[in-house]
């Protein structure tokens, strides 16, 4: 360990004026804020929000807020560590229940940040991106990718919940947060992609010459296939719990260039601890009950509920039911940054 660096105080009250005056400031003693020893220090807390306890107050913002008021009607999950109103679940991960009503719709816009969403509960819910009609049913995975049109629709008789997962922090930060609204979308009169070009995995389009696949070929990612891979990876899969990633089914990337999505299959009893990861991460359960360990604090999860935990943080799964849980995280930006690291326990 080096020597303890120098404080503020240290020097002269007239030098400290002259620097303030000439816009500067001495590096030394705010440096171990920006280059602590060894590992990050998160200002992300664990966070958890359970779903039951979430879901009349959406209900009840559905009755308070028209949704031609709120454009989006959402709640928004803030770290604890940034406290509430923090439009961030940790640092690179916004996250936020959306609500639409029998009848309603979402006005079309598009962004810069990237989106996808997981569907918490209701039928009959639509979302239309680049024309591309995207149903939404419990589990499923929709992508609206940076960019991209898109708005939200709901053909069916209860409400339609689904959690938003934006990589917005980093946008945020980055100054280049922006929005462009526009008309609802003429919608193709097809099934989506995950029905038709790319209804089996290890099957795509065949290439004619000049072939270009779209950017985000698959905008959407129905449960029932997942759940059923999922499945299959268990029976053959020995005492590891299964894990698949979502991937662009053209190129085998992450589905988005920041954020990644694991689904994962724990069976009743079974436990998991994961390596310290770099990345931060959020766990939406899809099925199931469980608890989960994360820098010591515990966490009793069911159907629907969503968790968080920062980077590097010590987490230990254990289901008391057979559970299904999608993983939120930032690896493929740490990635493309270079550093995502994991490291052994
Ligand atoms: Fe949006």
């Amino acid at each position: 360990m080096s020597e303890p660096l120098g404080e503020l105080e240290d020097l002269p009250q007239a030098y400290r004026d002259e620097l303030k005056q000439a816009g500067v400031a001495p590096l030394w003693p705010m440096m171990r804020n920006v280059l602590p020893h060894g590992a990050p220090q998160p200002v992300t807390q664990a966070g958890y929000w359970n779903y039951d306890a979430l879901r009349p107050l959406l209900l009840k913002a559905g009755e308070l807020t028209p949704v031609e008021k709120a454009e989006r009607r959402v709640l928004v999950l803030s770290d604890p560590g940034r406290g509430t109103g923090a439009m961030q679940a940790t640092a690179s991960i916004y996250l936020g229940m959306q609500l639409l009503l029998p009848g309603e719709s979402a006005p079309a816009h598009r962004h810069t940040p990237s989106a996808v969403r997981i569907i918490v509960e209701g039928t009959g819910g639509y979302s239309v991106v680049d024309s591309e009609r995207l149903p939404m049913e419990e589990g499923d995975l929709v992508l609206t990718p940076s960019g991209e049109w898109h708005d939200h629709g709901h053909d069916g008789n209860e409400p339609v919940v689904w959690l938003d997962a934006l990589d917005l922090p980093v946008f945020v930060q980055l100054e280049g947060s922006y929005a462009v609204e526009g008309d609802l979308q003429p919608q193709r009169n097809r099934p989506d992609a995950s029905e038709v070009e790319y209804k089996a995995a290890g099957l795509a389009p065949t290439r004619r010459p000049g072939h270009r696949a779209r950017r985000f070929p698959m905008l959407r990612y129905p449960w029932t296939g997942t759940e059923a891979a999922l499945r299959q990876m268990s029976a053959y899969g020995g005492d590891e719990i299964a894990e698949l990633d979502y991937v662009n089914p053209e190129t085998g990337e992450d589905i988005l260039p920041t954020l990644g999505f694991t689904a994962m299959m724990f069976g009743a009893g079974q436990s998991q601890k994961p390596p310290l990861r770099s990345s931060s991460c959020a766990f939406h359960v899809i099925k199931g009950h469980g608890r989960t360990e994360v820098d010591g604090q515990v966490i009793d999860w069911g159907p629907k509920d969503t968790f968080t935990a920062p980077v590097f943080a010590a987490i230990s799964h254990q289901a008391e039911s057979e559970a299904f849980v999608i993983r939120i995280h930032d690896r493929p930006l740490q990635d493309k940054l270079g550093y995502y690291e994991e490291r052994a326990r």
